[in-house]
């Protein structure tokens, strides 16, 4: 519209001039034609009546001549006709002669080009022939005729003419618009195909364009694209202090105040009945410990298997309830799950398929059919419960974790136009480990309608797009790490999770000495016992029997400990209903219960093993009153009680014990880093972080209390959301919102 305005009104003005200044060329050259015109009519009109006239002359018959004159003016052009029979004589006339025509004066007409005359009564063409006779050799014949009709005809081709440049101009016009659409939609094409990765120029039906020469601009393109993209980022990201404050500004500046959903199968909050009243649950899940200030911060509708016995009494009619309980900011949207739903998907393919499958916990993962069809089934159902809480065409979903693979592509279906940001938790394996499961392509194919697919670590990033290389046939781009598949592009990145900073004030309310005194008062420990500390689902990747074994070998090596040193390991009961789990629990009971007995003194027991749920207060207490924390996992995608160990101690004391399977110990290297396999080196940690000097207690503390501060987990949220704004105004550009077409 702008470009027809802006070109077609110059033309019409241009056009509209060009038929003004030919206008009086226009006249002239009409006005000789008819000139010419009735100069050949006089000559005709004399000729036809040379003979009746003669006879009329000869016969001296004047009355006769005249009527016979005012018969040839009735013609409508014809205005006068006259005779002068010698330049003496009155002329025998017509009244309508002008008097400026007199018969001594013929000669002047004869002579004349233009045979013009502007009379009183207009423009007149005056034109004299001779009609000789015997008796009269000098005759003349005048003819007189009106030429008001020429101008009449010269205004109207003046107007035709008008019209007929402004019809040109807007024929001209819309010829001009249209192409230059075309070339322009075309030039679009062009280039939206050039940043999807095509060629500038795609064939119409052509599956992949094949103009190399283009390949090369293509490249620089993109990879200037993404230069700016990761200038930008990376200038952001030094420039932002990562706070719940800043994260909103991102949604509602980047994000243009865009709605969030978050997926996960554990939901933030459980409704819990004991007795008479309903108690609010805060689960042990690192998923949630992340995912909770995020949605705190952020708002929207955070969706998740409604567990708890009290859940369905708090939801409303559309089963949402909002939290937190004390001052809501978010609504969870509760989805039930029937007792095979859950038994299959949840404790089966979840639990004891992926779990094992994407852990180095040499525990094997177990499949069955009829697990994987409820956990179609079971991803379908949340698939539909995100169509019906998006509020827009294009929400930005956050899917969490193993339990729905599935779901991106599942909601990519249902909303093509979503942002489907994907967080896989636990690590990936390699292709090879990954090929056990026997719905390998599914898994991978359904995690490919995300539009980023979030890991921890570059490891696992590596891992996942090696599997997709292995297995499907997706273009796999390695500089940009992305993959294409089934026309979509899903940028797999890594982003290592992280916990919120500052922790809420009530977790540091309790002063340290405080909870040093009060957590060994209540545990009937003595005063000056020094304390470790270990918390974790009981879960046999966490490494507890390891952990024990090393306690275990660091009294065998150092007996003077005996008695001085107490370990006590928080163990939140977890998915008791798999076997695997079942054994794990009674294993990790009767070492705690072994250990106890071998080093049996008079002093408090080396393990205190708490089976049961405490609430992060409570957990929170632990690690102030700790003197270490020993984080042992066998494999941990990332493993946020290290950071929430460094977080609870504001007090820069403490030392953390930290395998080096964990994704933590690439980013808090000033823990003693462990091999938990190696009980040797695990005791030889303990000692060391028994004896630590003070200082070197802080000056490890504070180097990881300032890099957890820095990249907390408003961070991780917030660089997701970067990406995922640049992806959708890239989407924009290109005419897609949600995934990149490629
Ligand atoms: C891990 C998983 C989470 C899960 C948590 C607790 O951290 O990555 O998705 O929520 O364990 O396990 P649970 O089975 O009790 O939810």
């Amino acid at each position: 519209m702008r470009l027809s305005l802006r070109f077609v009104l110059p033309l019409m003005l241009v056009l509209a001039g060009i038929a003004y200044a030919i206008a009086p060329l226009v006249d002239r050259l009409t006005l000789s034609w008819f000139v010419h015109d009735l100069d050949s009519r006089s000559s005709l009109i004399v000729n036809t009546i040379q003979e009746p006239l003669q006879e009329l002359l000869a016969a001296g018959k004047r009355i006769k001549i005249l009527e016979f004159f005012n018969r040839l003016t009735q013609d409508e052009r014809l205005f006068a006709v006259g005779y002068c029979a010698t330049p003496t004589a009155r002329a025998l006339a017509t009244r309508s002669l002008p008097p400026e025509i007199r018969c001594a004066e013929l000669a002047r007409w004869e002579g004349a080009r233009d045979h013009l005359l502007l009379s009183a009564k207009g423009p007149l063409h005056v034109s004299v022939q001779p009609m000789i006779s015997a008796a009269a050799p000098e005759g003349r014949l005048v003819l007189v005729h009106d030429m008001s009709f020429v101008t009449r005809r010269s205004e109207e081709t003046k107007r035709y003419l008008f019209y007929l440049f402004m019809g040109l101009a807007a024929v001209v016009s819309l010829v001009t618009v249209i192409i230059a659409q075309l070339s322009w939609r075309g030039w679009m094409a062009g280039m939206r195909s050039l940043l999807r990765g095509e060629g500038l120029l795609r064939q119409p039906g052509a599956a992949q364009p094949n103009l190399p020469e283009f390949k090369p601009i293509a490249r620089d393109l993109q990879r200037l694209i993404r230069e700016l993209e990761s200038d930008a980022r990376a200038r952001d990201e030094d420039q932002i202090t990562w706070t719940a404050e800043s994260l909103r500004a991102i949604l509602r500046g980047e994000l243009r105040g865009e709605d969030i959903i978050v997926v996960s199968n554990r939901e933030p909050y459980i409704h819990q009945r004991r007795g008479d009243h309903i108690e609010a649950q805060r689960p042990a899940s690192g998923l949630v410990t992340a995912l909770e200030p995020i949605m705190r911060a952020c708002s929207g509708t955070w969706i998740a298997h409604g567990s708890g016995s009290a859940d369905r009494e708090v939801v409303d009619r559309h089963d949402r309830v909002a939290v937190p309980p004390d001052k809501p900011a978010y609504r969870i949207r509760r989805v039930w799950l029937t007792a095979e739903e859950e038994a299959g998907y949840y404790y089966g393919f979840a639990n004891e398929g992926m779990w094992p499958l994407c852990h180095i916990a040499h525990v094997r993962p177990t499949f069955r059919s009829g697990d994987w069809a409820q956990y179609v089934a079971v991803n379908r159902k949340f698939a539909k419960a995100v169509a019906g809480e998006a509020k827009t065409k294009a929400p930005i979903v956050l899917v969490q974790d193993y339990h729905f693979a599935l779901l991106p592509s599942m909601i990519r279906e249902e909303l093509p136009d979503a942002t489907i940001i994907t967080f896989w938790h636990i690590p990936w394996p390699n292709p090879e480990s990954f090929a056990i499961c026997p719905w390998r392509d599914e898994v991978v194919a359904g995690l490919l309608g995300s539009s980023i697919l979030g890991f921890h670590t570059q490891f696992h990033c590596n891992n996942f797009v090696d599997t997709v290389d292995r297995f499907l046939e997706a273009r796999v781009d390695r500089e940009s790490f992305t993959v294409s598949f089934g026309g979509k592009l899903t940028a797999v990145r890594r982003y290592p999770i992280s916990i919120a900073w500052p922790p809420e004030a009530e977790m540091l309310q309790k002063s340290v000495a405080d909870c040093r005194s009060g957590i060994r008062e209540q545990n009937d420990l003595p005063p000056e016992l020094m304390l470790g500390i270990g918390v974790d689902r009981l879960d046999y990747t966490k490494g507890i029997v390891e952990r024990f074994r090393a306690i275990e070998r660091l009294l065998e090596l150092n007996p003077e400990w005996i008695g001085r040193f107490s370990f006590v390991q928080i163990a939140a009961p977890t998915r008791a209903g798999i076997e695997e789990y079942q054994q794990h629990e009674a294993q990790v009971r009767a070492m705690a219960t072994r250990i106890n007995t071998r080093f049996k003194s008079q002093g408090p027991p080396p393990i205190v093993l708490k089976v049961e749920h405490h609430e992060p207060r409570e957990v929170y207490e632990y690690f102030r009153a700790a003197d270490l924390c020993f984080v042992s996992s066998l494999h941990d995608g990332m493993n946020l009680v290290a950071k929430e160990f460094v977080a609870a101690r504001d007090d820069e004391r403490g030392v953390l014990i930290l395998s080096q399977f964990t994704g933590a110990a690439r980013e808090l290297p000033e823990a003693l880093i462990v091999n938990p396999y190696d009980a040797d080196q695990c005791a030889a940690a303990l000692l060391l972080a028994l004896k630590m000097p003070a200082t070197e207690q802080r000056d490890r503390m504070r180097l990881m209390r300032g890099l957890v501060a820095e990249f907390n987990v408003f961070r991780w949220a917030g660089r997701m959301l970067l990406d995922a704004a640049a992806m959708r105004r890239r989407g924009r550009l290109i005419g897609r919102s949600g995934g990149v077409e490629t």
